[in-house]
């Protein structure tokens, strides 16, 4: 389906980040991907002991997981998607490569207010939390958008999509405040590239929301069994596996499709329910 397309894919921390899930399916798919991890880069300043040691240890989980599951040739690059030089590096890195886009997944998430499982409440959350999540979570979109259009890296008619959910739009059980906010930025956002870079490129740009999911670091970190539980006992089919949002992201990147602006749910029917 993908024979000599190739596809971005940000946000994969290890083996169990859903990215991987979407990589692995491309790749299956006849396509390629090339993978960004968040690492150091020689555009990080002042950066504490711990935080190094914390980036160096988060692209070395990346770069084994992309080689163990997606091949020792698999093209890695790391970026820190809140740093404007790190996304130009990128984009010099794919044209030296000459690599031209046929889209991209944006599956990157961070929230300093959820810590060890406990959330600050909405009204605690400071003015630079509150805008930390919003940089990272969703105006990313609209960075990352921008470099790979300025490089001429990502070609008229790609596709891109966004990962969200339901959190974005209900209040809900599930430990998201502040980052329920960045996500409904995150899908309006969605929707506004599908307007502009329709007409502009016939870019299409969707989201989709998912059912949560403790296998990945962030997932792990943030949500308790209990809430996974729940939704699972509730959604008429169950919570949704990885492997069925990576069956839809690769339905969206398909090339034969004029579907563009939705906010779409691989949740087993979860956002149904009252
Ligand atoms: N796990 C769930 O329950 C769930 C449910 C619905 C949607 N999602 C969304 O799916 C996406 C992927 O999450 P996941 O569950 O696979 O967890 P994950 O921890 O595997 O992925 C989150 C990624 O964000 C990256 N990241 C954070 N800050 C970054 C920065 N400054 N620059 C570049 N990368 C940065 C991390 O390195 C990591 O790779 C996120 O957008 C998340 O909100 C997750």
């Amino acid at each position: 389906m993908f024979t000599n397309q190739t596809f971005l894919i940000t946000g994969i921390a290890d083996e169990n980040s859903l990215a991987m899930y979407v990589a692995k399916k491309i790749i299956k798919n006849n396509g390629n991907v090339v993978c960004t991890g968040l690492g150091v880069t020689p555009f990080h300043k002042n950066l504490s002991e711990k935080a190094e040691s914390f980036l160096n240890k988060s692209y070395n989980d990346f770069e084994n997981a992309c080689k163990k599951l997606l091949g020792e040739n698999v093209l890695t690059f790391p970026l820190d998607i809140t740093l404007p030089e790190s996304l130009e590096a990128l984009t010099d890195f794919l044209n030296e490569k000459n690599v031209k886009l046929n889209g991209f997944l944006h599956a990157i998430a961070m929230d300093k207010t959820i810590r060890q499982k406990s959330v600050k409440p909405m009204l605690e959350v400071t003015a630079d939390e509150f805008n930390d999540t919003m940089t990272v979570s969703a105006f990313s979109l609209i960075s990352l958008s921008h470099a790979l259009l300025k490089s001429k890296v990502l070609q008229n008619g790609s596709s891109i999509v966004t990962l969200s959910y339901i959190a974005a739009e209900k209040v809900s059980f599930f430990p998201y405040i502040n980052m329920s906010i960045a996500k409904a930025a995150l899908e309006r956002l969605t929707i506004e590239m599908a307007y502009e870079l329709g007409r502009d490129f016939g870019i299409r740009a969707n989201c989709v929301r998912f059912s949560p999911y403790m296998g990945s670091k962030a997932g792990n970190a943030t949500l308790k069994i209990e809430d996974v539980e729940r939704a699972n006992r509730i959604s008429p089919l169950g919570n949704a596996h990885p492997e069925d949002l990576a069956h839809e992201v690769v339905h969206l990147f398909r090339k034969d499709i004029r579907i563009t602006g939705e906010i779409r749910h691989v949740d087993g029917g979860f956002h149904i329910m009252g």
